[in-house]
């Protein structure tokens, strides 16, 4: 299968709609479609949602509002290297946890240890490949009982869930990356999804140089509206992209992958990534092949996350995507 941008062609004219009326109102920043997009996402994903420019200033803004300066944060191995930098430029120490092999997030025995022996102030929880760390529910609990600030890496999570909750709502914030391969995209673009008003509050004015009171130190990481409104036509297309996928996964992958991830009970994947544990014709490669611990020349073995970089391979699935 092609890579294909989840965009579907039927809404495009409402797409050319919405740019019009950007393009006549003479107003293409901080204006409605973007407040419109805030809302859609915030209902969509049953938290209050701030829009950014990427996943980086929103990242940014939870890291600088729990204060991890100086102090460590815990981040997967397993993860883009945008997980740990995001840490680093906040100013933070960044430390390593290992991963399970079933799910390729954080593994929860591992995160215990890491919290005794490095006393965080935070954790980094990345839902890899598009379905929910397996063990949030002990992740959530655990970091909540040790007084950890839990952020969820939602870059890969859209259109995730489990029972009645999305990726980004078990820990204190999540974050969205828009980016143009992900199963929900405008190109560039973040979005910052949280239940603390405070966080949410900031937020706003972290994107926007802390505008009008100036007691907020962030700089522009504000979304500009043409951005926006492909996000509200995109926010209203999810459902079908992550019906889509699934049935594809179920129709024509399942029985051919037999030795594939496989999730628990009442988990939906926004299938970012079908992920199999044999090497197949025709991959799309690794999530990721370099664990970011070994990127950051630490020196300790991080056992699970070496394995998996090596014994993981992703079948192409892509929202109506074309055969090949
Ligand atoms: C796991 C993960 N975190 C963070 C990011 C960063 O997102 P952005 O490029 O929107 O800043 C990405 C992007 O690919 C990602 O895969």
């Amino acid at each position: 299968m092609k890579f294909t941008i989840g965009f579907e062609k039927e809404d495009l004219k409402v797409l050319h709609q919405y740019w019009d009326e950007i393009i006549a109102c003479q107003q293409w920043s901080e204006g409605k479609f973007t407040k419109m997009f805030e809302e859609k996402w915030a209902s969509y994903n049953g938290a209050d949602s701030v829009a950014f420019s990427s996943w980086g200033g929103a990242a940014l803004a939870a890291l600088e509002y729990y204060g991890v300066k100086g102090k460590t944060v815990l981040c997967p191995s397993n993860t883009f290297m945008a997980t740990p930098l995001s840490v680093v430029k906040a100013g933070g120490r960044v430390e390593f946890v290992d991963c399970a092999k079933d799910d390729l997030c954080m593994d929860l025995s591992d995160l215990k240890e890491k919290i005794r022996e490095y006393k965080p102030v935070a954790v980094w929880l990345v839902h890899i490949g598009g379905h929910i760390a397996f063990r949030v529910n002990e992740i959530a609990k655990l970091c909540k009982e040790n007084g950890v600030r839990l952020l969820e890496d939602c870059a890969h999570a859209h259109g995730a869930s489990w029972g009645d909750k999305k990726a980004g709502v078990w820990g204190d914030a999540g974050v969205y990356s828009f980016y143009a391969t992900k199963t929900v995209s405008t190109g560039e673009g973040g979005m910052l999804v949280t239940n603390d008003k405070g966080l949410a509050e900031f937020s706003r004015k972290y994107r926007n140089y802390g505008k009008f009171e100036y007691k907020v130190e962030g700089l522009n990481y504000r979304m500009n509206e043409f951005t926006a409104a492909i996000g509200c036509v995109q926010t209203a297309r999810i459902d079908d992209i992550v019906v889509w996928k699934n049935e594809y996964a179920r129709k024509y992958l399942d029985p051919r992958f037999p030795n594939r991830l496989k999730f628990p009970e009442g988990m939906i994947s926004g299938y970012y990534k079908y992920i199999v544990f044999d090497p197949i014709e025709k991959s799309t490669g690794k999530v990721y092949d370099q664990p970011c611990h070994k990127i950051m020349g630490k020196n300790y073995s991080l056992p699970n996350t070496d394995w998996v970089a090596s014994n993981h391979w992703c079948v192409p699935i892509y929202y109506k995507g074309e055969e090949i």
